[in-house]
């Protein structure tokens, strides 16, 4: 059974203070920060790029767990990789030749990470679950924070569990979107291992962000 974890999306935090608010979620339990890169092309929503998450790095020594929604993504990797990112997970739909991004991931030394939207099938990374060390699983359609959670995403959750423990592989589950305290215990009871949330970790109860955390990890 893979520990839970909590990867708090600072899309939602104070973009004005990104420091003390990384800080604040490194004192309150969070076990890596997720930061949402958006390029305005894949999503229509723009945030933070490489010189963000550089200046960023030395406020923490938690892992960075970089969602790219960037497309195309491949040219972009080693910035990201360059400024930090200890997980740099990808969407297959943004790269020519998924197979060659992976390894551009992995002779950077980084955690390799896939992410399916809604409507993505699990068939586009079947024969790259060997090589990869997570799988992003997302519960909104990509590009906002604070969207509704998407429980028929829950399906693919499962058959990834399944596939996982019945080939011996060791990839995270991490789940995307509309993560609160009603549907964290289905996304865990599926098969998630890494809980992301924005909205319901900064402003839930008055923003007690260890409260949130704690709240999250333990439903
Ligand atoms: C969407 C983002 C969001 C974010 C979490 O592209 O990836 O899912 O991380 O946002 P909340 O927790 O506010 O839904
Ligand atoms: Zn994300």
């Amino acid at each position: 059974m893979k520990k839970i974890q909590i990867s708090p999306s600072i899309l939602s935090a104070d973009f004005s203070r990104l420091g003390e608010e990384i800080k604040k979620l490194e004192e309150a339990g969070a076990d890596m920060i997720h930061m949402d890169v958006m390029d305005g092309h894949y999503v229509p929503n723009l945030t933070i790029g490489p010189p963000v998450i550089k200046s960023l790095r030395k406020h923490t020594h938690l892992k960075f767990d970089v969602h790219l929604m960037i497309a195309p993504v491949h040219n972009f990797i080693d910035s990201y990789a360059n400024a930090g990112a200890d997980i740099i997970t990808i969407h297959p739909e943004a790269t020519e030749n998924l197979q060659d991004s992976i390894k551009k991931i992995k002779d950077l030394n980084k955690q390799v990470g896939l992410s399916l939207n809604p409507e993505t099938n699990i068939q586009i990374i079947e024969k790259f679950l060997e090589k990869i060390d997570l799988i992003l699983i997302m519960s909104v359609n990509p590009g906002f924070g604070g969207q509704k959670f998407m429980p028929e995403v829950l399906d693919k959750v499962k058959r990834l569990k399944e596939i996982r423990d019945t080939r011996g592989l060791s990839y995270d589950i991490e789940i995307d979107g509309g993560i609160n305290f009603e549907n964290s215990k289905i996304a865990i009871e599926a098969g998630a291992n890494i809980l992301v949330s924005g909205t319901t970790i900064f402003k839930s109860n008055n923003g007690d962000i260890k409260k949130n955390i704690d709240l999250l990890r333990s439903t």
